[in-house]
């Protein structure tokens, strides 16, 4: 007999997206019972590690526009951004900023007292919200103290959400094993909020938390959601080596350089206005440029790299507005970015896609919202700018938490509940995975995927290496690594990390199977062998159904409202 608990809001997913959900819905129904489950302590999760800032218009009366917001995250997006969501996006941004000072968000100040901004890359104003350089630890602080008021609120911290059950049309609630005990439960709900994140952790160079894989998109593709856009995958200029930490674009929003071996800030000839501050894209694409034509830097792991040069910047002001980086650069690199220059190259930083969703985080299945990264509401198309993705977290995480409640409220419940759904997953778990058999490795299959992203779907792609990795990837699915050899139950992360690259395998495809398609060059997606964008053929989406043989993609139309797309230059 499986164990069964019951919620009426039940949130997947600690980070921003999640706490700002369960804020709204607590607010506003205190008597609806809201359980988020985590496979994290709450104050784990990744959006802790979110560094540089928040964007948002706040100086209207010193010529920032939310007009110009919206034009600039469009144009970001190599026109592939649905307009109307951007357009939410910038308009809900500003009071957000205002809810979490008054929630006790130390932001960092103007010498007039007003909340502070820097610049970041691809924007017209410097719109990026900052405290310090550790504005996701201080936000998610925040949102946990806020949600620490509302008594409806319960936490199932280091619970992995395994499946979602539903009736075909509507959400029923979800299967989840408590990993302090090894218990399998049923976990019944009338609406769900999916904000499990992103899933960097695909790649082997990544700046993501390890718990950053992709089995929260897993978990909707198998219950029938369609994943979108994740061919689209972020490489953030700056991640230090040999760790990949994140350096905050923050470090180059205050004045920081990138040099070449000779010295030259390279920028000037990708982007000669907008400099190393041009949108992520652009700049990952020029560092690996002067690093494949021999004016790169030899890391002492072997490894390409560019130099980021804050000296310049002074210790005080790098102490004052960059010192989380600076504790990194000591701590992982050896290095004192007063004094030094750090090593730096592209790193996996955020998946544009995610679950497919409208413009207000619905997703296909009656019942189910996602927000945050976990989520593709097309806002970032296919290249998010800088600062914002937590914007993006808490706004849709406040749409939705508001959204679903609504439901609730509405909520009528005929489905009697399905025993033998719950039944099959366990079996998927239990004796497919948790009892398994075979001789492969199964980290060592982790790293080879992981590896093969790496070096088939990087920042330049082609043909041949996609098709290559694709083999590669569907080589490693059938060997035998679905197997678990500790045999406790009390938190057996053996298991877990054999769960995680099971769903790792089946959205690697889709990246994969996405990339492929997609034969041009677009935002983050650069092909060597389509060099050009192709408004003609490629204007749309990607969409990406789950089959157990392989993926069904399909195509999904982009609003366009206003800005018929141009050539992008910076
Ligand atoms: O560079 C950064 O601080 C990252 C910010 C972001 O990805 O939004």
């Amino acid at each position: 007999m499986v164990e069964s608990i019951e919620f009426d809001l039940i949130i997947c997913g600690s980070g921003l997206a999640g706490l700002r959900a369960a804020i709204e819905a607590a607010r506003k129904n205190p008597k609806i019972k809201i359980g988020i489950v985590s496979k994290v302590q709450v104050m784990r999760s990744h959006s802790v590690s979110a560094e540089g800032g928040t964007a948002a218009v706040l100086f209207e009366d010193e010529g920032d526009t939310i007009e110009s917001h919206i034009y600039d995250t469009v144009k970001g997006s190599d026109f592939l951004a649905d307009q109307d969501v951007a357009e939410r996006l910038c308009v809900e941004m500003p009071k957000e900023i205002y809810q979490l000072d008054h929630w006790g968000m130390p932001w960092s100040r103007r010498k007039d007292g007003r909340i502070g901004q820097r610049n970041f890359g691809g924007y017209s104003f410097p719109r990026a919200t900052y405290a310090s350089d550790k504005v996701g630890f201080f936000e998610m602080q925040t949102l946990y103290d806020t949600c620490q008021k509302h008594e409806n609120i319960e936490y199932l911290n280091e619970w992995f959400a395994t499946s979602i059950i539903h009736d075909g049309k509507r959400f029923l609630g979800i299967t989840a094993i408590e990993l302090s005990s090894g218990t399998f439960y049923s976990i019944k709900g009338k609406a769900l909020i999916i904000a499990t994140g992103g899933a960097g952790r695909l790649y082997s160079f990544s700046t993501y938390a390890l718990s950053s894989t992709p089995d929260g998109l897993d978990m909707a593709l198998r219950a029938g959601m369609a994943l979108k856009d994740m061919e689209f995958v972020q490489f953030h200029p700056t991640g230090i080596l040999p760790s990949g930490i994140l350096i905050t674009e923050g470090a180059r929003g205050e004045g920081g350089y990138l040099l070449n071996n000779k010295g030259e800030r390279f920028m000037k000839k990708y982007a000669g206005e907008k400099m190393e501050l041009a949108p992520r894209d652009i700049v990952s694409r020029a560092m690996m440029t002067e690093m494949s034509e021999g004016r790169g830097f030899k890391h002492e792991t072997g490894v390409d790299c560019m130099k980021l040069d804050l000296r310049h910047l002074g210790d005080e002001k790098i102490k004052e507005k960059l010192g989380g980086i600076r504790e990194i650069s000591i701590k992982f690199s050896g290095l004192d970015p007063a004094t030094e220059v750090l090593d730096v190259r592209p790193v996996c930083h955020y998946m544009m896609g995610g679950i497919h969703t409208d413009i207000d985080g619905a997703t296909e299945l009656q019942g189910v919202w996602a927000a945050g990264e976990a989520a593709c509401n097309s806002v970032h198309g296919s290249n998010r700018l800088g600062a914002n993705s937590t914007s993006e977290c808490i706004v849709w995480g406040k749409i939705t938490g508001n959204l679903a409640v609504d439901y609730i409220e509405k909520f009528d419940m005929a489905t009697p509940w399905p025993h033998h759904l719950v039944a099959a997953e366990e079996k998927r778990i239990y004796d497919g995975i948790f009892r398994g058999n075979g001789d492969v490795n199964p980290y060592e299959v982790k790293q080879e995927l992981t590896d093969t992203m790496n070096d088939k779907a990087y920042v330049f792609r082609n043909e041949k290496n996609l098709v290559e990795g694709l083999k590669k990837i569907r080589q490693l699915k059938q060997q035998a690594w679905k197997h678990v050899d500790d045999k406790a139950k009390e938190y057996n992360t053996n298991f877990s990390n054999v769960m995680e690259l099971d769903s790792m395998f089946r959205v690697a495809e889709i990246v994969l199977l996405g990339a492929i398609n997609r034969k041009e060059s677009r935002g983050a997606h650069s092909r060597t062998d389509y060099p050009k964008r192709d408004d003609a053929n490629f204007l749309h989406h990607t969409l990406a159904y789950y089959d157990p043989k392989e993926p069904i993609m399909k195509t999904h139309p982009v609003t366009i409202t206003k800005y018929q797309p141009v050539e992008r230059k910076y």
